[in-house]
């Protein structure tokens, strides 16, 4: 095998709309749950994130410098359907028809995530999110939309970023409201099966309208240690693992529940209700498997109990690994468990998988020179990239494509400012917008060089 990347090889950068666009107001937008969503008063809000929706023409500039070939984002689904039951909003459809074009013209291949935890307020104020089954049927009415529009330039689909954390929390699938008389966990899992119906509808509508297009699952991925080598704290990591991530990758794959989900939800009184096109629906799998990858985590002995949720009893279960150095928010920089999740993927699913998702988040702002050193962030990246090969030559994994999170300054997930992920530094802060110029950080030259390179200068 040559040592090397394969010529098609996807390098580039991912977003979401509401961590870039700003504009919460404009261009026939309606109201989203990130505009109503109170974050923290010392965070910043969601109504300007790095003013995207204005800049991009400058961000698409500067992803070609840097010699993406790739950029992932997400679609507002109220710039395109308001309140998400309405009439479709032109305005909308033209900013991303545009904003495709302009990425295509760069030489730069666009995908699509439909959901980014984000969706019009009005379906979760009156219907509880994707509690309800005519969420479920919205969803699938905006996803044709979009791929009517835009699936004869877009050959790269998602529908919900990070699903299975929509096993773990409400708040993603914006179905907090818990109905009375019934079992948390129980709604909770019933939530996460109408967004695995949701996601089948979408594959489904892609199959049936742009049939050469590629859908993908896409997974938030920790690979879990046990903290000592008793054989009961690797059997609870390897549980661990197999609810948290093997779940949703077994669907997609597979079409259907594993029997370890089965088992697990049925001895507790969980599985969610079918209904009678659910068990058809799910055999709309996927063509790859994606997923975000930045940490791993380390598990102390447990046991999935009959009361909480498993999500629940793992975080109560993690732990510092003291082999591994982390970043300000504890999150453990671990290049070698990102190989051995490229491989238990790849051999869990036999599909293609790409990383959608790599990156370092670190407090930063313009040294006296006017720039960032950012040498920790090249070193996070030469690492994973050298492990990413490692497992695609070594161990003949098939991956598509690595692909940075946040790679120009945006807000992170819980509207944070402080926490940076981009090799080009927004400059604006918390609470000061600045001007919001794009200040390339000394990571810029170095990404450059790699991705030019396909990935064969990492020095
Ligand atoms: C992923 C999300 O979970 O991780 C992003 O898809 C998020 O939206 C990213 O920003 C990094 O997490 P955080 O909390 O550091 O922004």
């Amino acid at each position: 095998m040559e040592r090397k990347f394969p010529k098609d090889f996807y390098w580039g950068g991912s977003v979401s709309s509401f961590q870039t666009e700003g504009a919460r107001d404009e261009g026939g937008k309606g109201l989203c749950i990130y505009d109503v969503r109170p974050t923290n008063p010392e965070f910043t809000d969601w109504s300007v994130a790095i003013d995207a929706y204005h800049r991009y023409d400058e961000d698409i500039a500067l992803m070609k410098e840097m010699g993406f070939n790739f950029y992932r984002f997400s679609i507002c689904w109220s710039r395109i359907i308001p309140n998400g039951d309405d009439a479709v909003n032109e305005e909308g459809v033209k900013f991303y028809s545009d904003l495709i074009d302009k990425l295509i013209a760069a030489g730069i291949e666009p995908m699509i995530t439909l959901v980014h935890f984000d969706m019009p307020y009005k379906l979760v104020k009156e219907h509880n999110g994707f509690a309800s089954r005519f969420v479920v049927d919205c969803f699938e009415r905006y996803a044709r939309v979009c791929i009517e529009r835009f699936g004869d330039r877009v050959k790269h689909w998602m529908s919900f970023n990070e699903q299975n954390l929509h096993g773990m929390m409400l708040r993603v699938s914006n179905a907090e409201k818990v109905p009375e008389g019934i079992n948390p966990a129980k709604h909770l899992y019933q939530v996460n099966h109408n967004v695995f119906i949701a996601h089948a509808k979408a594959v489904r509508a892609l199959r049936e309208m742009q049939p050469d297009a590629k859908f993908c699952g896409m997974n938030a991925v920790t690979n879990f240690y046990p903290a000592t080598n008793t054989p009961k704290n690797n059997l609870f990591a390897w549980q661990a693992y197999q609810y948290m991530n093997g779940f949703h990758a077994d669907v997609f794959t597979y079409g259907k529940y594993p029997d370890y989900m089965v088992a697990y939800l049925e001895n507790r009184g969980w599985m969610p209700i079918f209904e009678d096109e659910d068990e058809e629906l799910l055999k709309y799998t996927v063509d790859y498997i994606a997923f975000s990858y930045y940490r791993s985590n380390t598990l102390t002995e447990g046991e999935f109990d009959y009361k909480r949720p498993y999500h629940e009893i793992v975080g109560e279960h993690t732990i510092k690994n003291p082999n591994l150095e982390a970043n300000e928010w504890n999150w453990e920089i671990d290049a070698v468990g990102f190989r051995w999740t490229l491989n238990e993927l790849a051999n869990r699913s036999h599909l293609p998988v790409f990383v959608l998702e790599n990156g370092i988040g670190w407090r930063e702002d313009l040294d006296e020179n006017g720039t960032v050193e950012d040498d920790y962030r090249i070193a996070y990246h030469r690492d994973h990239i050298r492990e990413m090969k490692n497992a695609m030559i070594e161990e003949g994994v098939d991956c598509m494509g690595y692909v940075t999170w946040g790679p120009i300054d945006i807000p992170a997930s819980m509207c944070d400012m402080s926490k940076r992920y981009g090799f080009v530094f927004v400059n604006r802060t918390n609470k000061d917008l600045r001007d919001l110029a794009r200040i390339p950080k000394k990571s810029f030259k170095w990404v450059k060089k790699a991705f030019e390179s396909n990935g064969e200068d990492l020095a």
